[in-house]
């Protein structure tokens, strides 16, 4: 079994904003070269955003998927529809990753538990999960997949010689990327790989409420000039799932324009 943990954050649902979208690549729909027949992969927060693009590529290449989502309505027919087009199982289970009593810790620590909570604690949750059940099952070869943010690195703009402030969210990343390392490190005994893969800015209904100015701004810093789609990070995520990642582990892979 492999499993993919999409760190996660609190989120609205907003409907994501394509006002970009002339310009994207469409969904590659064939040439995905890996093969994840008869393996079962946990994506949480699996069921939109990035998420729902990491478990579109999972089924398309043949895995079982279980999405883990905290509160949509629609997740079991997010599932079911995927499921469909794919000819695989693919099943949404709800479960909050994070946990009441290391809530409590942490917000005694910082003003905003909430985000370190789904984002480190939540991911940290979740990894452990697995590893107990690889180790426990004695399976070899476990991947995990977090997703971190390039903003593990960088501090986010809304105009020249202006910070976004959200410190709270950017060292939340750079906790969890640090917490690749680590994990990656400590489980390697077990052959366990433990990756991030750090997008730029995607358009999800995480940036969908963003004013234009500041979008502007931010796509302006990019190279290729625009936002991501979800489904352009899906490629580095199976990879790093797949057995050709086999000698990557505790490494932060950036995909970000
Ligand atoms: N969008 C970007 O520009 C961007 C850039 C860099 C990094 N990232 C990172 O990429 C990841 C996914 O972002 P996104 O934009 O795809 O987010 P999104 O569209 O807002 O989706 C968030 C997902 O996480 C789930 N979730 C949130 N809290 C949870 C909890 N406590 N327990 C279980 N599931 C939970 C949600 O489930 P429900 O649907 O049930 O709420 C949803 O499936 C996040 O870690 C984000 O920080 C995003």
């Amino acid at each position: 079994m492999q499993s993919v943990l999409n760190a996660l954050s609190p989120s609205s649902h907003k409907q994501p904003q394509n006002s970009n979208s002339n310009n994207m690549p469409p969904v590659p729909k064939r040439g995905l070269a890996f093969d994840f027949s008869g393996r079962s992969i946990i994506v949480t927060g699996g069921n939109r955003g990035i998420g729902r693009a990491i478990t579109e590529a999972c089924a398309c290449a043949g895995a079982r998927v279980a999405i883990i989502y905290r509160a949509s309505k629609d997740a079991a027919d997010v599932a079911k529809q995927i499921s469909k087009e794919n000819g695989v199982e693919v099943k949404a289970y709800q479960c909050d990753v994070s946990d009441a009593e290391l809530v409590q810790k942490l917000q005694a620590i910082t003003r905003d538990g909430s985000v370190y909570t789904v984002n480190v604690l939540g991911v940290f949750n979740a990894a452990q999960a697995a590893a107990r059940l690889w180790v426990d099952s004695k399976y070899d070869g476990g991947s995990t997949v977090i997703v971190s943010s390039m903003s593990s690195q960088i501090i986010n703009q809304v105009a020249q010689g202006k910070p976004l402030t959200q410190v709270f969210y950017n060292s939340s990343k750079a906790a969890v990327s640090s917490l690749v390392k680590g994990l990656a490190a400590e489980w390697a005994q077990y052959n366990i790989r433990v990756n991030a893969v750090c997008p730029g800015y995607v358009n999800t209904d995480q940036t969908s409420g963003m004013e234009k100015s500041v979008r502007d701004h931010q796509a302006g810093g990019v190279p290729l000039g625009r936002f991501a789609q979800p489904h352009e990070m899906a490629p580095q995520t199976l990879l790093l799932l797949s057995e050709h990642a086999s000698y990557m582990t505790g490494q932060e892979y950036f995909v970000d324009g």
